[in-house]
């Protein structure tokens, strides 16, 4: 029988996809970019963000010497933004300890700030045409299945199972790495999915051991979902004029790193009348006196619902005017003019509002404020 890697790369000379704007690049910084995009969202929401990205920084000196507020307002609205923290981190490291050049082996690659063993294997392979595979979700499944691996793909034992027969079936000859890598990526994209594998037009229909067990959708064994936790938590709209008061959230966490409104700790009971009778510890920032004079008169603007892969939230937003502007720690809090604000990099849901509401509402871009806090609505 002929090779795994002879039969998938004539498939992919046949059907791998077409048309990707960053296939057949050889350019590290542009894989690299392309990967980290790629790892947890769509291709076709990549496609429009990759050439917007490639176009504000052409080259990794350009990333590297930006703003990180530049960098997670160009990055809003892809998720999971921990990828754009190290993104912009990585770029530094490789500026700095490497003199702008990205490192060929992956020992060195998988070091640097967000880039794991797969990663690392596909840079190294598409750029540098080393023989290292890789090992996502779809390469995982495809080899799963065509060796019947039955057990959690989760446990480190089975993972380490998976990587070792990735690696022996790697082609021989290492210049068929970068065209290899993409057809597993393919192959797996395309043909052996999730759900509704076409497995009649599979080339590896003879030897893969699922397709003949008859358990191919079992594999991979799915380990029981848990279902998601629904949270709350209120959001304030501090405005004074057209100046509005923004939090940076911590680095780790949901929308680590992004600027928001200042958000009470999410809370699976929390509703929008316990916030006056609440200790105000959940602003513990903001000025007291603002809280206790502002919050009974703030207005509800809003309640929206957020849905993340494991949680959802309900979230109200709350306006709260006042007539000037306080200082507030300057590392964590900024006020900005409201229509800047949508230049930053926010979480989805509030620059969604931020859109939706706000802007139609002219009543909250006036700034003649006559009394300390004031309803709007
Ligand atoms: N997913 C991860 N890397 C990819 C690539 N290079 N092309 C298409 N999908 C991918």
């Amino acid at each position: 029988m002929k090779p795994f890697s002879d039969k998938l790369l004539s498939w992919y000379a046949q059907h791998g996809r077409r048309g990707l704007p960053w296939q057949n690049e050889r350019d590290p910084y542009k894989v690299w970019l392309s990967e980290i995009m790629l790892q947890q969202t769509q291709v076709s929401t990549v496609k429009e963000r990759y050439l917007q990205f490639v176009n504000t920084f052409p080259h990794l000196e350009d990333l590297a010497k930006a703003q990180i507020d530049e960098v997670m307002s160009l990055w809003a609205g892809l998720g999971y933004y921990t990828r754009a923290r190290n993104l912009h981190a990585c770029a530094k490291v490789i500026q700095q300890e490497y003199q702008g050049k990205f490192p060929q082996d992956i020992i060195s690659l998988s070091q640097l700030p967000g880039i794991g063993r797969s990663t690392a294997a596909a840079i190294a392979a598409f750029c540098f045409q080393q023989k290292n595979s890789i090992l996502d979700a779809n390469v995982k499944r495809l080899i799963g299945r065509i060796y019947a691996v039955e057990e959690d793909f989760k446990k480190a034992a089975t993972n380490e199972y998976l990587w070792q027969i990735a690696h022996d079936l790697l082609p021989k000859d290492a210049r068929n790495m970068p065209a290899y890598t993409q057809a597993l990526m393919d192959y797996g994209a395309t043909v052996c999915t999730p759900r509704n594998p076409k497995c009649s037009g599979c080339v590896f229909k003879k030897e893969c051991l699922a397709f003949q067990q008859d358990k191919v959708e079992k594999i991979p064994n799915k380990v029981k979902k848990v279902s998601s936790k629904e949270v709350r938590s209120v959001m304030l709209c501090v405005l004074s004029g057209d100046q509005v008061l923004l939090n940076l959230r911590p680095p780790s966490g949901i929308w680590g790193g992004l600027w928001s409104f200042p958000e009470s700790s999410w809370s699976d009971h929390l509703e929008i009348q316990d916030l006056q009778v609440q200790t105000l510890e959940e602003f513990q920032d903001l000025p007291l006196t603002i809280l206790r004079n502002a919050l009974p008169k703030g207005t509800l603007l809003a309640s929206r619902k957020h849905v993340f892969t494991h949680r959802i939230l309900y979230f109200q937003i709350v306006i709260l005017r006042v007539k000037h502007i306080f200082e507030i720690d300057s590392t964590r809090y900024k006020w900005v003019n409201l229509s800047g604000m949508l230049e930053l990099g926010l979480p989805t849901p509030v620059k969604q509002f931020m859109q939706d509401y706000v802007a139609a509402n002219s009543s909250l871009l006036q700034s003649d404020v006559t009394h300390d806090v004031v309803s709007v609505r």
